[in-house]
């Protein structure tokens, strides 16, 4: 390779391929990058690209990035993009190389923090905290992942305003839709029509375990699962599949709703689940004249921290805005940033950015000097 065709690899490194957001120079899509030799157009250079599938249609899209990441070398003078497309076994190539048997998010070496959102019972605002949540950190600039793992009330995905969303293949891998910079998947994304599941515990386990192990999440800062209530299967399931899982707990000011939260976190304690906290919601509500009232009682929340040894992260008023973002599909944090509980679900996802993730169990991938 010259110095330039080395130059124009480099530069190629920062295209993403948009769909598998991944540099398409680890993809095997670059094949060939050639500077001109003939000494009639020194620093011109022709860049082959290989797409994934014929008329893919994002084409001009990459074809455009790859110029411009390419004529921005110095010394590069002119650019030809040649597009061709892979063959079978260049795209078989491709699809194994990304698929990993195993889920990666259940590598010690993982760096992506996988956090269980779990509840009691039904109705506490687990799927609504949950959105909100993983759509806050996106904001803040972390890459982020949501597995809706409510098979039998799924709702993430019209929460996130992605109702009639269909995630891409590739081969057998699965590309997550993306709402407000958030990957989701969700198994009311397979369904055609909204018809109750009734699936029993291993269908439920062999579907959590495909979703992690062909959807590709890409590197993820964190994953957050909306489990469904109580101690059922899927949570089960969910800390044999990700044992370095952490779990948060939504609970209302309610004490019945309080008392099962945390036989919740109760019983992940026994599977050697860390609970990273406890999120109080509809804990008030402020009438017109500024008044608070607390139509679900008090002191739940910080009953379960207490219970749990944990930290209360925050208290989430009952506020219409939030109802009406999650009916609309934009989550409050972004629709009405401005409101109580906007405000509320913010500062918990400041708390958990930088919360230290358990490290214990964990292998470290550095050795002592
Ligand atoms: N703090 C809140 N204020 C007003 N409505 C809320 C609040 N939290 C949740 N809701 C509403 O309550 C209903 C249940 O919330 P959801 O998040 O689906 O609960 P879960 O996932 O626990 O079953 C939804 O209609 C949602 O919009
Ligand atoms: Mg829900």
């Amino acid at each position: 390779m010259t110095e330039l065709e080395r130059a124009v690899q480099a530069a190629l490194a920062t295209v993403q391929d948009p769909e598998i957001r991944r540099p398409i120079t680890d993809l095997g899509m670059v094949p060939s990058i050639t500077e001109d030799q003939s000494g009639e157009r020194p620093g011109h250079i022709t860049v082959s690209i290989l797409l994934t599938i014929v008329g893919c249609p994002l084409s001009t899209t990459i074809e455009r990035d790859v110029t411009n990441a390419v004529s921005a070398v110095p010394g590069v003078t002119g650019v030809d993009v040649e597009v061709g497309v892979m063959s079978p076994e260049q795209r078989a190539e491709l699809i194994s190389s990304l698929k990993r048997r195993t889920i990666p998010f259940a590598d010690p070496q993982s760096l992506t923090r996988v956090i269980g959102v779990a509840s009691g019972k039904g109705g506490v605002g687990k799927s609504t905290v949950t959105v909100n949540l993983a759509t806050a950190l996106a904001a803040q600039g972390l890459k982020v992942g949501v597995v809706d793992a409510d098979v039998y009330g799924f709702s993430v995905p019209a929460l996130m305003g992605l109702g009639q969303a269909k995630p891409t293949r590739v081969g057998e891998l699965i590309m997550p839709p993306v709402a407000f910079g958030v990957k989701v998947i969700s198994i009311g994304m397979f369904l055609d029509e909204a018809r109750p599941i009734m699936w029993r515990g291993p269908m439920l386990h062999r579907a959590l375990e495909q979703f992690l192990t062909d959807v590709h999440f890409g590197d993820l800062d964190f994953l957050l699962l909306d489990l469904p209530p109580g101690t059922g299967d899927i949570a089960i399931s969910a800390s044999q599949l990700l044992p370095g899982s952490e779990l948060l707990v939504v609970t209302t000011p309610q004490s019945a709703a309080a008392d099962v939260a945390q036989r919740a976190g109760e019983v992940t304690s026994q599977t050697g689940q860390k609970v990273i906290g406890v999120v109080e919601n509809m804990s008030w509500m402020e009438l017109p004249d500024g008044s608070r009232v607390s139509p679900f009682g008090e002191g739940g929340g910080q009953k379960v921290a207490d219970a749990l040894n944990v930290e209360l992260l925050g208290s989430i008023p009952l506020e219409s805005a939030l109802r009406a973002g999650g009916d609309e599909g934009t989550p409050v944090v972004i629709g009405d940033p401005g409101s109580p509980a906007a405000q509320a679900l913010m500062a918990i996802s400041q708390k958990i950015a930088v919360a230290p993730r358990g490290l214990s169990g964990r292998r470290l991938g550095v050795q002592p000097l």
